[in-house]
């Protein structure tokens, strides 16, 4: 598993609105959504491609567009939702699945109560969205999804990472044979004991749709 942490002042800025108590949700929905432009951006840097011939106004020549199959968006509901649009915004021909998982707040466990996804995966990237890598038990379970029906590229999209989720994460993927990547605005201090991201941004889910 390789994990990118972006540096960047742009994302640094809009995280630290996005962490603030008195951020309010209908600014919080829309600077969730910035960010997962700028984070996109990265998270798209090994988008498969194949060369593609066209003619400019001035003389012919090779560009590139994506590859078949399209690459999958899969945000995980809820809070994974709010990050939809910034991810279309530079993929707008994606195919989207949708994964429902919750977390039980006292065992802190994740199950799936939902699921849209197409039955075969294979051969397509795919970039798994949801705000919070906090214990790392959702991602790990969204992940095993995609391996089984034949994902052969994962890369998930987090706001936020806790070092704990990233160990655990690793640990759940031992023996999956596909690259996945994480790409995060930050990696956090540690989990508290409620295993929220210490410091955070509290609930991502409650923010946006609380
Ligand atoms: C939150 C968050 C992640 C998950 C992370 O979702 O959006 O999906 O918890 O926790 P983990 O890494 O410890 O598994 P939540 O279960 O609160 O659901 P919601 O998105 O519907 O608010």
């Amino acid at each position: 598993m390789r994990t990118l942490v972006v540096d960047h002042p742009l994302v640094a800025h809009k995280l630290t609105a996005l962490r603030d108590e008195n951020t309010d949700s209908p600014t919080f929905r829309r600077l969730a959504d910035q960010l997962v432009t700028l984070l996109a951006y990265e998270a798209t840097r090994d988008v498969r491609v194949a060369p593609f011939d066209i003619v400019t106004p001035v003389a012919p020549t090779t560009g590139v567009k994506l590859s078949e199959p399209r690459p999958l968006v899969v945000p995980i509901l809820r809070a994974g939702l709010g990050m939809l649009e910034g991810m279309m915004r530079l993929l707008p021909t994606a195919e989207v699945g949708f994964l429902g998982m919750v977390r039980d707040e006292e065992t802190l466990k994740a199950s799936t109560y939902a699921e849209r996804l197409p039955d075969d995966l294979s051969g397509r990237q795919c970039y798994v969205l949801d705000p919070m890598l906090a214990t790392g038990g959702t991602l790990a379970a969204a992940i095993r999804f995609l391996v089984d029906r034949g994902a052969d590229d994962i890369t998930a999209i987090c706001l936020l990472a806790a070092p704990e989720g990233c160990d655990r994460l690793e640990k759940g993927l031992e023996g999956i044979d596909v690259p996945v990547t994480i790409v995060t605005a930050a990696m956090d201090e540690k989990l508290n004991d409620k295993g929220y991201i210490v410091p955070g941004l509290g609930d991502a889910g409650d923010r946006l749709y609380g």
